[in-house]
């Protein structure tokens, strides 16, 4: 049995839903706040459910005792309650749970970080140290850090916007970025479960091909046959924003939009040697399925 941490999350329920597919037993971990489509979503696929929260470690332990794996997708960048903080999710939360599942005779701990970035801020810290807790925890680990997700970062809640013809794009949309989709890094995670060459390895993660922001643009114009309003956040602004955030979450969005800015391509040979069959997802696909743009088909 697979005990999911950010089961409710896109990342995270995709997991589940693969994993149930295959066959495997999960063990979802929700919150009473959890949002209850998801936690019904959950329910459809016939996860089993286990009520705990990262900030909790009596709750942890409950959840961990009797998986042999665990994977965790948990942050509170985006999906937020009370008491929810980069520092008492992201890092302690984490850690708590790293200790848990050890505690608990966890052997295997998948855990989703991202890739090194050059400039320092608390979500990379907080990744960094829960990577080294796992790595001298004695469970088999793997870390994934994959790029930017497609779903996330090419979607309207970030400025990229096809039905409204609008794309928003951190510096000077030059430099390449190896956008994964969601459903490839679920794939990875579900598959480095059993697979000997992801035992006690850390994987970047990227798509088939780095494509930089104005290719994208150019890209999802050909597929939704519109023109779109580019608009630019300088380089300088993010560096400012960056310098004066008073919030470690302010914070971290800005250094995460410098690394955007600065671009992130990653050669993805060696994951696919060690993942054989593995597909990863063009944004072309990408852009062809999206609810985000499959709306909108006319040329204006
Ligand atoms: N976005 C990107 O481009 C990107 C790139 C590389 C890596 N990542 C990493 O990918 C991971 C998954 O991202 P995602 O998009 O799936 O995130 P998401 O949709 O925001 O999901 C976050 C999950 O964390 C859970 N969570 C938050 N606080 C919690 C707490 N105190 N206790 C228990 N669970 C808690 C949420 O549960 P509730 O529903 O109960 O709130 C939710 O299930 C993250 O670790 C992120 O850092 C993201």
């Amino acid at each position: 049995m697979i005990l999911v941490v950010g089961a409710t999350g896109l990342l995270g329920g995709e997991i589940c839903r693969l994993l149930m597919q295959r066959g495997t037993p999960v063990r979802a971990l929700v919150r009473g706040t959890s949002n209850p489509d998801r936690v019904a979503r959950l329910e459809s696929i016939g996860a089993e459910q286990v009520r705990g929260d990262l900030k909790n470690r009596t709750s942890l332990d409950a959840a961990c005792r009797g998986a042999s794996a665990v994977i965790s997708t948990a942050s509170s960048t985006l999906s937020r309650q009370e008491g929810d903080s980069i520092e008492s999710v992201d890092r302690q939360g984490q850690l708590s749970l790293v200790d848990a599942a050890a505690a608990a005779g966890v052997e295997r701990f998948i855990l989703i970080s991202f890739p090194p970035v050059e400039t320092e801020f608390p979500l990379q810290s907080a990744k960094r140290a829960v990577e080294e807790r796992l790595r001298n925890s004695g469970m088999t680990y793997t870390i994934l850090q994959p790029t930017f997700f497609a779903e996330v970062w090419l979607s309207p809640a970030l400025g990229f916007d096809p039905p409204n013809r609008k794309a928003q794009i951190y510096g000077g949309g030059q430099n390449k970025i190896s956008w994964i989709s969601i459903q490839d890094v679920a794939q990875f995670a579900v598959a480095a479960l059993d697979n000997p060459q992801a035992k006690n390895a850390v994987i970047e993660l990227g798509g088939p091909e780095p494509l930089s922001p104005l290719e994208v643009v150019r890209l999802a114009e050909q597929v939704t046959r519109k023109r779109f309003d580019v608009e630019h956040v300088p380089e300088e602004a993010l560096r400012a924003q960056y310098r004066s955030a008073t919030d470690p979450l302010q914070q971290s969005f800005a250094a995460l939009m410098l690394f955007y800015a600065r671009g992130k391509a990653i050669d993805m040979k060696g994951a696919l040697r060690a993942f054989p069959g593995q597909h990863l997802t063009s944004l072309r696909e990408y852009f062809e399925t999206s609810t985000h743009t499959r709306s909108s088909t006319s040329l204006t």
